[in-house]
């Protein structure tokens, strides 16, 4: 039984639940192509059974490296951009003490990020805390040809080997790339490095389930096999009903596009739980890269509530009225913490004493939730238990099926991202990389700036 829930009702000011069950036949003719993979980048769905065909080697593999990490690092570097880091990033901020860098009974290493940007000022902060603790990183590039993160691994390389010599730097870098292209796998080769391999047919935002994700996240001590267990359950949920009344995935991917059809044509997913900001990142790369192409798709945004109610709060209200919300809702929280009463009662909030935060928070959320319905914004609902490693495989999994499922129905290919390359482009061109030449001219001519 999954635990995940998904609720619609609170949309239907804007579409007919007849719009959302028409959606029932391209739903199954999708599930169809997607399993038969007949559909279009038939060659990138690998992710599909990844977690039923784990192979029990590879978990214990990366659970054995993760400890050696462990004992022997402060911190642990991912390094990665993208797909190559963003499931891990998301999974592991949503299971940790939101302050866990300072926990003094903190046994795992606190992981740091590296190579998703190329700030001058991030690197060499960054490297300034490496100074002072033990540390391992990981190299995360399918392509092994990405700049960022490239850029990166060549700074942290130099600096673990200054720090603890070529031989035990070796050891302290695990690398996770194509099985044979690409540069970082030749380096890896070359420099004698662990390696773990990205599968051929998996996309870099498909990935969580594979070493990219898993190695961050056992090292963060978090269970990888819950997190899969997760992902099965989801997946073997899905196997036994595609029905849009049944299936949360088949209810989702058709209520979206049926709110798209009606012109609502940006989708704001919401959280109550900062720990789940990056929850929201990982899913807008899914869902922005997967579907914003032709000319069309879903404008994925994010807002973490209340924070946020008090900034984008307003527009969300009374702006445009282009927008739906999707929230992620928690039921209950992992800790106990109560308004206290106060004698004075100079704040004026001892009528909410001794409630729970956590109800607090709720009533925030139906009272937003109604408020949003009344200013015309439709609001969808996801419903979890707990925020735990089985409830957030199910989560991964749920989002990555309905997404393949919404990119079929908006008849775009959900597994490639040809848009990306366009600002490499240019980049490269600008910095003069060999073999783009032309380009070169054609930019600075563009941009008139004399290069002598
Ligand atoms: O989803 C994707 O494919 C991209 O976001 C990639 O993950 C990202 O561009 C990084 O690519 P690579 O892993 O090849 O460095």
């Amino acid at each position: 039984m999954i635990d995940l829930k998904f609720d619609y009702s609170n949309a239907l000011d804007t579409i007919k639940q007849e719009d959302v069950i028409d959606f029932q036949k391209k739903i199954n003719q999708h599930y169809k192509s997607l399993l038969d993979k007949t559909g279009k980048g038939n060659d990138f769905l690998g992710w599909i059974n990844l977690p039923s065909e784990i192979d029990e080697q590879l978990i214990t593999k990366i659970e054995d490296i993760a400890e050696e990490i462990q004992i022997k690092s402060k911190i642990f570097v991912v390094i990665g951009i993208g797909g190559s880091y963003l499931g891990a990033r998301a999974v592991i901020e949503a299971l940790s003490n939101s302050f866990s860098h300072l926990a003094k009974n903190n046994n795992s290493p606190v992981i740091l990020y590296a190579g998703q940007n190329i700030s001058e000022d991030y690197t060499s902060e960054l490297l300034k805390i490496l100074d002072d603790y033990d540390y391992s990183l990981t190299v995360i590039s399918k392509s092994g040809t990405t700049t960022e993160p490239a850029i990166a691994f060549r700074i942290l390389k130099n600096h673990l080997e200054n720090k603890y010599g070529k031989l035990d730097a070796r050891d302290r870098i695990i690398a996770i790339t194509d099985k044979e292209k690409g540069a970082l796998k030749q380096l890896a080769e070359d420099e004698g490095y662990r390696t773990f391999i990205v599968p051929d047919d998996v996309g870099g935002r498909y990935s969580v389930l594979t070493p990219v994700g898993l190695l961050p996240i056992a090292v963060a001590g978090f269970n990888i096999r819950e997190l899969i267990a997760g992902a099965v359950k989801m997946k073997k949920h899905i196997e036994s009903t595609t029905y849009i009344s049944d299936n949360p995935v088949s209810a989702y991917a058709a209520t979206r596009n049926a709110l798209y059809n009606a012109g609502k044509t940006t989708e704001i997913t919401v959280n109550y739980e900062p720990k789940l900001y990056y929850i929201t990142e990982w899913w807008k790369q899914l869902y922005g890269e997967s579907e914003g192409k032709e000319n069309k798709g879903i404008f994925p945004a994010g807002v973490g509530f209340t924070t946020d109610l008090h900034s984008m709060g307003q527009y969300i209200q009374e702006g445009l009225r282009n927008i739906f919300e999707t929230v992620i809702s928690i039921e209950k929280p992992n800790n106990k913490l109560v308004v206290p009463s106060d004698e004075k009662n100079l704040d004026g909030l001892n009528y909410i004493a001794g409630k729970p935060l956590h109800e607090v928070n709720h009533m925030a959320e139906t009272g937003t939730t109604l408020a949003h319905i009344d200013g015309g914004v439709p609001n969808l609902r996801i419903s979890l238990p707990v925020i735990s490693e089985n409830t957030l495989g199910q989560l991964i999994y749920f989002y990555e099926m309905a997404c393949g499922l919404s990119g079929y129905i908006l008849e775009v290919n959900p597994f490639d991202q040809p848009g990306v390359e366009a600002y490499k482009r240019n980049m490269f061109a600008l910095l003069g990389k060999q073999g783009f030449e032309k380009e070169t001219e054609t930019i600075y001519s563009r941009l008139s700036i004399d290069r002598k």
